[in-house]
């Protein structure tokens, strides 16, 4: 930079002028050059800068222009300021457009939601309690006794085959949380293959009507598109004086036009469980096809072939059961339903999922989109 400066008294337009060009050059300088906003401080206000050496002259001007000159040696002092802020700002990767909008509504950040087969637990939860069935919960770890014995499968019976079932080894666990059956030696713990457990659990509370809802997670060793080793079940528990076949009907109806939709129907077909006499398969009108087994086109259903879908099991409580939990079965009776909630789900309409094994490959790619 020249040196425009000398300390003798120089006429206050000459000072402005100078510091105006001073202005000038120093703010081109600051843009152009590669120095740091630090640097370039130090050198533009430093002891010997060109600034300091014409402010020095403002003491010689005349008292009454001392004010115009003031004025315009502030102004000057601000430009380069800003310049060298702006400077410093670039630097730091902040620029011009990156200011901050304060009344500008804000980003949001991402929210999450319920797991699928969550959400699927609690609309079931919804809609049993709207018909007075209360959501309870059992143990998912349980003895032999309440998966199988109690529910009229002794040890080494047939029907204990259709369970496949994950044992645990529990040879020093003795079998004495309730002393009823403390008489009983031997009995192994299992991983719950199906939520039944909770029947004679529920029973053995002493209270009478029962009307439950156990939600609780089931093992078997399988694995393939339908099967997973860890899946959901529920199970309805009614118990009461003159229960029919009727209302078990009823309920079941309820739950189908409630989960599914209105046009929904449900049937049930004879079948065979240790733990119901009579026992029956609950089926489902397909939605696809609305029950017809045939498409618009006159083509066979493919989901179902026949217009219906399985749903699950259900009868009427075997009194031998009832007496396993302790109830006078010449006086009580009562229904019990029992199915999974991830088949349930997948059979809602539209959610069109082939595999179930999706449902816990933790792709959250997959499951954002319910
Ligand atoms: N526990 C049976 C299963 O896992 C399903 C079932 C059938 C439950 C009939 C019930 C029932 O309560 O009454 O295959």
């Amino acid at each position: 930079m020249p040196d425009k400066t000398k300390e003798e008294s120089i006429p206050t337009d000459q000072l402005i002028s100078l510091l105006l060009t001073l202005e000038e050059d120093v703010i081109n300088e600051i843009e152009s050059s590669n120095e740091s906003a630090t640097a370039l401080r130090l050198r533009v206000f430093g002891k010997d800068s060109e600034f300091v050496k014409l402010t020095s002259n403002i003491k010689t001007i005349p008292k009454d222009e001392k004010t115009r000159c003031g004025i315009v040696l502030n102004q000057v002092k601000k430009a380069i300021e800003n310049a060298l802020s702006k400077k410093a700002s670039r630097s730091e990767g902040i620029t011009d457009n990156d200011w901050i909008d304060l009344t500008a509504p804000g980003t949001q950040p991402p929210e999450g939601h319920l797991h699928i087969v969550t959400q699927a637990i609690e609309e079931i939860t919804q809609i049993f309690n709207k018909l007075g069935f209360t959501r309870v919960r059992h143990p998912e770890v349980d003895w032999d006794w309440y998966a199988f014995e109690s529910l009229n499968m002794p040890q080494n019976h047939p029907a204990r085959d259709e369970f496949e079932t994950f044992f645990i080894q529990s040879s020093n666990i003795k079998f004495s949380l309730n002393k009823q059956y403390e008489r009983i030696k031997n009995y192994q713990m299992v991983l719950t293959p199906h939520t039944s457990n909770g029947q004679v659990r529920e029973m053995e509370k002493g209270k009478l009507p029962i009307r439950m809802i156990n939600i609780a997670k089931c093992y078997r060793p399988n694995w393939d598109v339908s099967h997973i080793p860890m899946f959901h079940q529920f199970e309805g528990l009614y118990i009461d004086k003159n229960v029919s076949i009727g209302h078990l009907k009823g309920v079941l109806d309820y739950f189908a036009k409630s989960f599914f939709g209105e046009k929904r129907r449900t049937r049930i077909r004879p079948f065979h469980f240790q733990f119901t006499e009579p026992s029956f398969e609950v089926d489902i009108t397909c939605g696809i096809c609305n029950g017809t087994g045939k498409l618009p086109n006159g083509l066979t259903c493919r989901l179902c072939k026949e217009g219906w879908l399985e749903l699950g099991g259900a009868g009427m409580v075997h009194p031998n059961v009832l007496r396993a939990g302790n109830i006078d079965a010449s006086l009580y009776n009562g229904f019990a339903f029992g199915w999974g909630v991830e088949r349930t789900y997948m059979m809602k309409s539209g959610t069109q999922l082939d595999d179930i094994r999706l449902l816990y490959g933790n792709d959250i790619r997959f499951l954002e989109q319910f």
